[in-house]
């Protein structure tokens, strides 16, 4: 489209909240602590996980399977016994990404799939608001998440308060809201979003104007993409927002082969000097559809290393930003959730209905 409306204002404060990590609860009783499985590696251990290690020996060196693989196999095995699913984002890193993950993707693709769960308990490894997402779609089943620590930039730039004033301040104008938040902020909006379905939601309102929280960046390449005008905030990824255009340009430069991929949190300058903007699902199947020799990722790192396990042939050039957030999960952590069934993510059943819809709306919009 390339229309390039303007933003029309963006409010907000400059620096992000201090929010205090959210309170885990109580393991429900009907799941009784189970034993610590024994970690040792054995030649069981070994055989078992054979198949698993294959899938990411061109980025794991082998003397560090021996540590995960423990790991790996008392995961696996715990999933069973606890009738749970593994639900991981696409920043995970490889040993859970490929090895003990059931589903992974990006945030949309990890709601969608939320939604349809059968198994009795989901754990999410990913950052909070995501577990939150899969609490609000499964309300009567167990979420859990490895480290309630795991927040996000985003979500912690706005509270539901702020939504409220925004409302008064511009009455009528709906608010489209990124996955990105809590779910007292999802509560006080109209709809939903992620970066792979952005410029789609905003257009299906019907609109020609939309408040749209909380990234500004994200705004931005949504107004560069839609005719329809944008009141944003001045929210921010603290992972992607410190990508810079010139840092992109000396790359071309020194390779002007190089294909450069970027995520829509990235500053509208980085997009610019990329070859293709899309959520890091979108960015994987374009790497997957095109099989460049030299990639660029312009996201968080541990997402080259998950699609070169599957692509060796493909060069990552990698300037590496990591998400703190994302790496507060680990495998020692997951088994530790699946034994003690914690860190359990509860929302508030009032506000978990509000933004139940604003998700459910997202999810249901034929794509
Ligand atoms: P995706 O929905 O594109 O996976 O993005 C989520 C996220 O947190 C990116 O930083
Ligand atoms: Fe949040 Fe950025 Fe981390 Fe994604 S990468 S979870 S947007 S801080």
């Amino acid at each position: 489209m390339g229309v390039n409306m303007p933003i029309i204002e963006t409010l907000g404060p400059q620096a992000r909240y201090a929010m205090p990590a959210p309170q885990a609860r109580r393991a429900p009783s009907r799941f009784p602590i189970l034993p610590m499985p024994v970690l040792e590696w054995n030649p069981d251990v070994e055989r078992e996980t054979a198949h698993l290690y294959e899938r990411i020996k061109n980025v794991v060196p082998s003397v560090e399977w021996p540590f995960f693989a423990p790991y790996v196999s008392a995961i696996n095995r715990l999933k069973k016994e606890r009738n749970a699913v593994i639900l991981a984002h696409n920043y995970q890193t490889p040993e859970i990404f490929h090895c003990v993950a059931d589903v992974v993707g990006d945030s949309l693709q990890l709601a969608r799939e939320a939604a349809k769960v059968k198994a009795d308990v989901i754990v999410q490894c990913g950052v909070h608001f995501m577990a939150e997402t899969a609490k609000i779609l499964n309300p009567d089943k167990v979420v859990l998440i490895p480290d309630m620590k795991a927040g996000c930039s985003l979500a912690e730039s706005i509270t539901g308060e702020d939504v409220r004033l925004l409302r008064e301040r511009f009455p009528g104008v709906p608010v489209v809201t990124y996955v990105n938040t809590s779910a007292e902020v999802k509560a006080e909006s109209d709809i939903c979003c992620t970066s792979g379905n952005a410029v789609q939601v905003v257009e299906s309102l019907g609109v020609d104007k939309v408040i749209f929280l909380p990234d500004q960046y994200l705004a931005s390449y949504v107004a560069s993409q839609s005719k329809v005008k944008i009141i944003a905030w001045k929210g921010s990824c603290e992972v992607h927002e410190r990508f810079t255009g010139d840092e992109l340009r000396r790359l071309r430069e020194s390779d002007p082969s190089v294909q450069i991929i970027a995520h829509p949190e990235c500053p509208p300058d980085v997009i610019a000097a990329s070859d293709y903007t899309g959520s890091t699902s979108g960015m994987i199947s374009y790497v997957r559809e095109h099989q460049p020799k030299r990639v660029v990722l312009v996201t968080e790192c541990s997402m080259a290393d998950n699609v070169s396990a599957e692509l060796p042939n493909v060069e990552f050039v990698r300037p590496c930003n990591l998400c703190p957030h994302m790496k507060r999960i680990t495998l020692p952590k997951i088994l530790d959730s699946l034994v003690y069934m914690q860190e359990e993510v509860w929302v508030d059943p009032a506000i978990a209905a509000k933004a139940r819809r604003a998700v459910e709306r997202m999810v249901n919009l034929k794509s």
